[in-house]
């Protein structure tokens, strides 16, 4: 076998949700915008007990049972995020821990919310060569951890959550068929944590100057997120050999309902053939696409054979699209 499938999918979202109404209350901005200027109504914020590898262990335990997979079994986990535990070890170490994937390598990696898109497309090849059989891809991120919850242009955008799948080797032609990877650094302080890094090290400056939080050139990250969405599906459809008219569901990185609306209208796309959530759990990032996945997946829209294409953008500035026959 040459190909390499999804075995397995599984999400976990908090409980506690921040509703459009609340945010009135915090800072100037009222539901009607919020409403028309992104599609989101609420999202979830994580226990203040909890952190990301918790959410990220739910999710990945979820996958497995449905994979029929034991966590013994697994020989790679890649753990997708922005906001691990701990700046080091690696996220994807506790879970590996937690699981009990006591043969498992493990990393995290970080390429914004195009991120579980990135980790599927590393974990891939390794299966399809023979050296691994098991992956555990994981996508996990709590940006509400960093967000600054007095600058109304970002706040009321995000949510936590994590989602995750298992990868395994399939017969040639099924699972995942073409994929699509890029990157503009150039542009990566439209969108970034300025502070904690090596450039500027955790200090009283740090924290004073709010550098800690995320800082987001909203309406630039838009016009590239609507360019790079159609570039990248346009991209895995014709390394495929296929065509728009052959998409069975479109599962865009969960940012804002127009970025998602402009490809829908450029992929000649009816509502049916799109997933759909931001309204229910803002922009998760990293869990964006593996969430919306394991929903579509779980409510039985997706069918053998269809195609499935997962196509996302963020911080970097990256992006990412796979085509999918399930
Ligand atoms: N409530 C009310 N007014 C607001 C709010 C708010 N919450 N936020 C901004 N405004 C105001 C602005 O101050 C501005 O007022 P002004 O014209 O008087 O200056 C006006 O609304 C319009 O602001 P824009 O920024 O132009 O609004 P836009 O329509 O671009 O929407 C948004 C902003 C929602 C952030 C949009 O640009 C967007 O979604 N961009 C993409 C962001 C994205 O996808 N980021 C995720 C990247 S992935 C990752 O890795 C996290």
């Amino acid at each position: 076998s040459s190909g390499v499938r999804i075995l397995g999918t599984g999400s976990a979202v908090p409980e506690r949700r921040l509703t459009n109404a609340d945010f009135e209350k915090m800072v100037d901005t009222n539901d009607e915008w919020i409403r028309t200027r992104t599609g989101i109504e609420e999202r979830r914020i994580a226990d203040p007990d909890k952190a990301s590898s918790d959410y990220a262990v739910e999710a990945a335990k979820k996958a497995l049972e449905q994979a029929n997979i034991a966590a013994e079994d697994v020989d790679l986990i890649i753990c997708a995020t922005v906001t691990p535990d701990y700046l080091f070890p690696a996220t994807a170490c506790l879970v590996q821990d937690r699981l009990g994937a006591k043969k498992a390598a493990a990393f995290d990696l970080s390429a914004g919310c195009s991120g579980f898109t990135y980790a599927m497309n590393v974990a891939a090849p390794l299966i399809r060569t023979g050296a691994y059989k098991y992956a555990v891809v994981i996508g996990v991120d709590m940006l509400t951890r960093i967000t600054d919850y007095t600058d109304r242009s970002t706040c009321i955008l995000f949510g936590d959550a994590a989602g995750a799948v298992v990868l395994g080797p399939s017969e040639a032609g099924k699972g995942l068929l073409s994929f699509e990877l890029g990157s503009d650094g150039s542009a990566g302080a439209l969108l970034m944590q300025e502070g904690g890094g090596s450039r500027n090290p955790s200090s009283r400056e740090t924290v004073e100057g709010r550098q800690h939080f995320i800082r987001m050139n909203g309406r630039e990250v838009f016009k590239f997120a609507v360019k790079v969405m159609d570039r990248a599906t346009e991209s895995v459809l014709a390394k495929a050999g296929l065509a728009k008219e052959d998409i069975s569901l479109l599962i865009p990185h969960q940012a804002n309902y127009r970025i998602i609306e402009s490809a829908m209208k450029r992929f000649g796309l009816t509502e049916d053939k799109v997933y759909v959530n931001v309204h229910k759990y803002g922009n998760t990032s990293s869990a964006s696409i593996p969430v919306a996945l394991d929903e579509a997946n779980r409510a039985g829209k997706i069918k053998a054979d269809d195609i499935v294409i997962l196509v996302g953008f963020g911080a970097g500035l990256t992006w990412g699209a796979t085509l999918i026959r399930w």
